[in-house]
């Protein structure tokens, strides 16, 4: 029988043929699944489907192929291309998914994988509902030539268009190398997974070549290197299991989109509890460091403490937690790790931290322990000029509820810096151990009393005694007090209650800014 006489198609075999379609889709290089398992990878399928609960994807674009004939690629044109998109939920709350299938291709992108990307971001957007982007990719489809590089072009100008309107998180769990790094770093989060991702601009090869450096993938742009030392990274998962369950817990402090908050959860510690454990977090001598991470876990509910960025400039912390059930963003200086002092990354780790809060409506938690900013050649001439006024911006335009609380020392610029009531704080709580000032007594005697200790026949006496004086009267929070600096001076045990009662009054904060284009951060 000719193709013209061929009698039109049956119900029953339209339906065959979209099972078998389906099918075809759902698998279209077997060979390749194995592939991933056997590198501890889970297929782009698989990813999602742990990633949101279960039943709730709703896959787009299933059908879509690429139309590249360059390259004899007319001859591969597997269902869906190189990604799988769509929606689902997490906890009940729509979030919309891509997910980059290397066993396609490589997971490298071309024109129509930019496009369903793009086709998914805009229906976030459109919604208001984060977007968790997957990434597994050998980059740029070298066949396509420059539609790739437009494509990527495309996707991130969308994610420039998102940013601060719905929150955008990427999961790098294989490959992710060149131009298309930048797509991740241009959204909120970035979670990596150890030994399995990484993330470079150029590699190992052409890194030899040009600079003679000889280094492998995961010391150039493994999960460790970008979390401890380029700050690229937010978090470091042991495996891709524990980072998609990361990513499930970070969504449930985040709210759908800017115009909403963060879901309250029903809370299950008393608001009202005082943790007497808190009146001997801060140690009697004032050198002595101790971890501020204590002072912040008996103060939130259950104690829970989910740090971003953990192993970054580990002299200040950030991470979120819940006050009463409400979500907050917490920054802390950390006494443990090089006294808590200000220096570069910690300005930049802290500042995009409070933006990122207050871009979602997250109130911001402030506990200080700053002796100031780090002295040196090294970050003067590294701008620790420019990035310290990152976070002073940061503070100082946030307009979430804010909330401070200085433990210990809080010196110099740093104590303006550290949210403080010039920078719009709204409440500012001192413990009885604070010491606010311009800097410590060693240092403000030496500089104020040089001559005076020059001609004194009892130069370490006279030093012991002017020390005392200035500590006296400068080494507590009663000056800042004194002024209105600090609303209120609170034993550390009442911590809790003060900052549940501060945030219930301050839930109805409006602070309208005048009409400008966007401020210009120094950055
Ligand atoms: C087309 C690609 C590809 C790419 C990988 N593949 N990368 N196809 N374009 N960019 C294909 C391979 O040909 C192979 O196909 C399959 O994917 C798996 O790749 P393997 O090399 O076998 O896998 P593996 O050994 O695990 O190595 C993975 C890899 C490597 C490290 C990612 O493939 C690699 O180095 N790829 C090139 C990376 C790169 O330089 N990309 C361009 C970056 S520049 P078969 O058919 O054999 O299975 C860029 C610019 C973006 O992205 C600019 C945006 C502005």
């Amino acid at each position: 029988m000719s193709q013209r006489t061929k009698p039109p198609e049956t119900y029953a075999e339209k339906l065959a043929r979209l099972t078998e379609l389906r099918e075809a889709a759902m698998h279209s290089v077997p060979q390749g699944e194995d592939k991933q398992h056997e590198r501890g990878k889970m297929t782009a399928r698989e990813r999602v489907e742990k990633l949101l609960d279960p039943g709730s994807f709703q896959e787009l674009d299933t059908f879509v192929r690429h139309r590249t004939v360059d390259f004899e690629m007319h001859k591969n044109r597997p269902w869906g291309d190189a990604v799988v998109t769509g929606h689902g939920t997490v906890d009940g709350r729509r979030v919309c998914v891509f997910s980059q299938d290397f066993t396609v291709f490589g997971g490298s992108l071309g024109e129509v994988m930019s496009e369903k990307m793009c086709k998914v971001m805009d229906l976030a957007a459109k919604i208001g509902c984060p977007i968790i982007g997957i990434n597994d990719s050998g980059g740029a489809r070298i066949q396509e030539g420059v539609v790739s590089l437009g494509g990527y072009g495309n996707v991130f100008t969308r994610n420039v268009k998102c940013s601060g309107v719905i929150p955008q998180i990427s999961l790098i769990m294989g490959p992710c190398a060149g131009g298309a790094v930048y797509s991740p770093a241009l959204t909120d989060f970035v979670f990596m997974v150890k030994e399995s991702s990484h993330m470079f601009i150029t590699g190992p090869d052409v890194i030899k070549t040009v600079t003679g450096e000889e280094v492998d993938f995961e010391e150039l742009g493994g999960a460790m290197s970008h979390n401890s030392k380029s700050g690229v990274a937010h978090l470091a998962a042991e495996d891709e299991e524990a980072c998609l369950e990361d990513t499930r817990y970070l969504i449930s402090y985040l709210p759908q989109n800017n115009l909403e908050t963060p879901p309250r959860v029903l809370p299950s510690d008393d608001p009202m509890r005082m943790d007497e454990e808190l009146d001997s977090v801060v140690p009697e001598n004032a050198q002595k460091p101790y971890d501020m991470r204590d002072a912040i876990r008996l103060t939130v509910d259950d104690g829970e403490f989910f740090e971003i960025h953990e192993h970054y400039a580990r002299n200040i912390v950030c991470g979120f937690a819940r006050l009463d059930g409400y979500a907050v963003g917490v920054v802390g200086s950390q006494p443990a790790h090089m006294a808590g002092v200000l220096d570069i990354d910690a300005s930049d780790k802290a500042a995009r931290f409070v933006r990122t809060c207050d871009a979602f409506n997250i109130p911001l938690l402030t506990f200080v322990d700053v002796p100031g900013f780090l002295p040196g050649t090294e970050q003067e001439w590294g701008g620790i000029i420019r990035h310290g006024a990152k976070l002073l911006y940061a503070f100082a335009e946030a307009t979430v509820p804010k909330i401070t609380v200085i433990t210990r020392k809080a010196y110099g610029g740093a104590y303006d810096v550290m949210a403080s009531k010039h920078l719009l704080a709204d409440v500012n709580f001192a413990w009885p151990t604070s010491e606010i000032a311009v800097m410590g007594p060693d240092g403000a005697v030496n500089i104020i009393y040089r001559r005076d200790l020059a001609k004194s026949p009892t130069p370490d006496e006279r030093r012991q005694k002017l020390v005392s004086d200035y500590k006296t009267h400068f080494a507590n929070p009663y000056a800042a007090a004194e002024r209105g600096y600090i609303d209120d001076v609170i034993v550390p045990h009442q911590t809790r209650p003060k900052l549940i009662t501060a945030l219930h009054t301050l839930l109805t904060k409006r602070e309208p800014g005048p009409k400008r284009k966007h401020g210009n951060i120094p950055l």
